[in-house]
């Protein structure tokens, strides 16, 4: 974890200390361990990639291009989310996982709201994401935190939120 970038301790809803942070380049190797353990691979509009190389160069891009939070327990990252910015529409999109273990105690809220506090800071007009229709869980974090449908479309559906 780089010193200078934000660095919170959280706590989810069953009492464990977590770490939140801003993902760089160095956190490469530990995201793809997380991504190496992510059960199921390419199941999420085919992310996170199940080709080994596909999913490095992915991880890599990621860091290297978007900006990126990571929520840490102990030395290991079970969570991570990205805003990948298109700089001439001046928004993002949205994208984010968490291992299994780690899921329905308040992580994804949290890295959400952390997602969209970046984007109001940087000044992007909206971010907007896809989700599946049947991903319920997904889809009542996102209206939580503010997104809203652009269409009722299946099986993917359109959300944004203006800022
Ligand atoms: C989707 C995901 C990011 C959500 O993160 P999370 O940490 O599990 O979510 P949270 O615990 O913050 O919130 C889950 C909310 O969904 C609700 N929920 C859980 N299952 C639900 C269901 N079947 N239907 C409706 N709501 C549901 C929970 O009650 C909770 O709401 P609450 O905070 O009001 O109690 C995470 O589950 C994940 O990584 N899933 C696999 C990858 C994925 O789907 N990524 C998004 C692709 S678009």
């Amino acid at each position: 974890m780089t010193a200078d970038l934000i660095h919170i301790e959280w706590t989810d809803k069953t009492g464990a200390p977590l770490g939140l942070s801003e993902g760089t380049p160095e956190d490469s190797a530990t995201l793809m361990e997380m991504y190496d353990t992510f059960t199921l691979k390419g199941m999420y509009q085919g992310l996170p990639p199940i080709e080994p190389d596909a999913r490095a160069q992915w991880v890599a891009k990621l860091l290297r291009t978007a900006e990126n939070f990571l929520a840490w327990d102990g030395g290991q990252v079970i969570g991570h989310a990205a805003l990948i910015l298109d700089k001439e529409r001046n928004d993002a999109e949205f994208l984010i996982f968490i291992l299994s273990s780690h899921r329905n105690r308040g992580l994804g809220k949290k890295l959400t709201q952390m997602a969209v506090e970046k984007a109001r800071k940087l000044e992007l007009k909206a971010v907007w994401l896809t989700v599946e229709a049947f991903n319920f869980r997904a889809v009542s974090v996102y209206r939580k935190c503010g997104f809203v449908f652009l269409d009722t479309g299946e099986p993917e559906r359109h959300m944004r939120i203006d800022l």
